[in-house]
């Protein structure tokens, strides 16, 4: 067993690490507060390579594993998760779908400039009666011949209004219940598509949530990803990897949540002392590191997993469900140890606790991860 990591991916790590300080954390309090989407750090991180991280170099990729996936996740979202779920939804949830599963015709249109960072995707699954119950879709795309006529709307997608490439799963046959689903590629600006309002959410407040409308949108044929009624297993087979980028984004919001702690513990006074020499502080700090370091494993072994070809459905689902619980409790510890600080938005925990809620809920909530897991277990 091999626990360090390679000099690669130790210089990652601290280039993500580094653009967090300087370029996502001077703005992060006031994009949050207004709801701003963190275009000109997106691209920024598009430049840097980590928009198509995972994607081969021949697509327009930096060719990393997921491994430095999950380093640049954690590093990213200690300082800002509405900048890391961008990270994660173009590179889990559109680029790899796209090179996994595309034609040669579709990589070079599609994958290659969202991979180089220059258009960003979206994936649009959820609707307004279907988010867990995935299989319910009620948009429909109907097989026209030469193209699909898609009609219907989607709901609380990532990236909605930043996105120009957009991943859609339509029922197309509604008789073949799931295997009548296909994944089409939809680009803005095709007729009869609208972006809806954006959502006034508790956290990620930076990222561009958004509702899609889809009206007698003409969809071409070669846009299909795989072959007819592949869409579900496409989404589902997609959503394992990107549930290891949102087990990231939820180690990286507790490691920051934490870190800023410490920090803390170590400068206030009470009581003739720093925080840091009380027991109950002490305690609380020693559970948050604990947590977090099992986290990091679980998500590390996810990606190892994936990194080695191996089935890692379960492994992704474990990841996402022990971070994201861990990022909402070690966040209200963190917001408890700073006391009346906590609790105002200077001091950046209170924002990690709102962020941390959605990890329990984006890309499968947590019951939806112990579905996944219990499955596994009493095969
Ligand atoms: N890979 C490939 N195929 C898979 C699969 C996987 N990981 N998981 C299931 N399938 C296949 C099954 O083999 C089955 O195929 P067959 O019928 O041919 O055997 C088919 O899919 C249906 O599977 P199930 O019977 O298991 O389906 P189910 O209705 O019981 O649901 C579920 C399974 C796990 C609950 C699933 O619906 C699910 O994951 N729901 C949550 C959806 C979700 O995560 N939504 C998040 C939205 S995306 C998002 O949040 C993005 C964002 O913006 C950040």
């Amino acid at each position: 067993m091999q626990f360090n990591l390679t000099e690669e991916q130790i210089m990652i790590r601290q280039a993500a690490r580094d653009f967090a300080q300087t370029e996502l954390k001077p703005g992060v309090i006031e994009r949050d507060e207004h709801q701003k989407f963190p275009a000109e750090q997106v691209k920024m991180l598009g430049e840097l390579g980590f928009l198509g991280m995972m994607v081969s170099p021949e697509y327009g990729g930096s060719g990393m594993d997921a491994i430095s996936y999950v380093l640049v996740m954690e590093e990213l979202s200690k300082v800002d998760a509405s900048a890391s779920v961008v990270v994660s939804v173009n590179n889990s949830l559109v680029c790899y779908g796209l090179e996994k599963y595309g034609t040669e015709e579709q990589k070079q249109k599609y994958l290659v400039p969202l991979a180089r960072g220059e258009k960003i995707g979206a994936f649009c699954l959820s609707e307004p009666e279907a988010g867990s119950d995935a299989t319910s879709q009620r948009t429909t795309a109907i097989d026209m011949g030469d193209h699909y006529l898609l009609n219907g709307t989607k709901n609380w997608i990532t990236n909605g209004n930043s996105a120009s490439t957009y991943i859609v799963m339509a029922q197309t046959d509604a008789s073949k219940k799931h295997h009548g689903i296909n994944a089409l590629i939809v680009e803005r600006g095709m007729e009869g598509f609208e972006v809806g309002a954006k959502e006034n959410k508790l956290g990620i407040r930076g990222s561009d949530t958004h509702s899609l409308m889809f009206t007698d949108v003409k969809v071409p044929k070669e846009n299909r990803i795989g072959e007819d009624g592949f869409g579900f297993k496409f989404a589902m087979s997609i959503l394992e990897g990107g549930r290891i980028g949102i087990a990231s984004q939820a180690l990286g919001i507790a490691a920051g949540a934490y870190e800023l702690s410490v920090q803390y513990a170590k400068e206030r006074k009470a009581f003739g002392k720093t925080l840091a020499d009380l027991q109950a502080i002490q305690f609380k700090l020693a559970d948050m590191a604990t947590e977090i370091e099992a986290a990091r494993l679980l998500c590390y072994r996810a990606a190892w997993l994936k990194d080695n070809g191996l089935p890692y459905a379960q492994a992704a689902s474990m990841a996402k469900l022990f971070a994201s619980e861990t990022a909402m409790k070690t966040t209200v510890e963190a917001v408890q140890i700073h006391g009346g600080y906590g609790f105002v938005k200077e001091y950046h925990v209170e924002r990690l606790m709102r962020d941390a809620k959605i990890t329990q809920i984006y890309e499968g909530t947590s019951e939806i991860q112990r579905i996944v897991i219990s499955r596994e277990v009493l095969k």
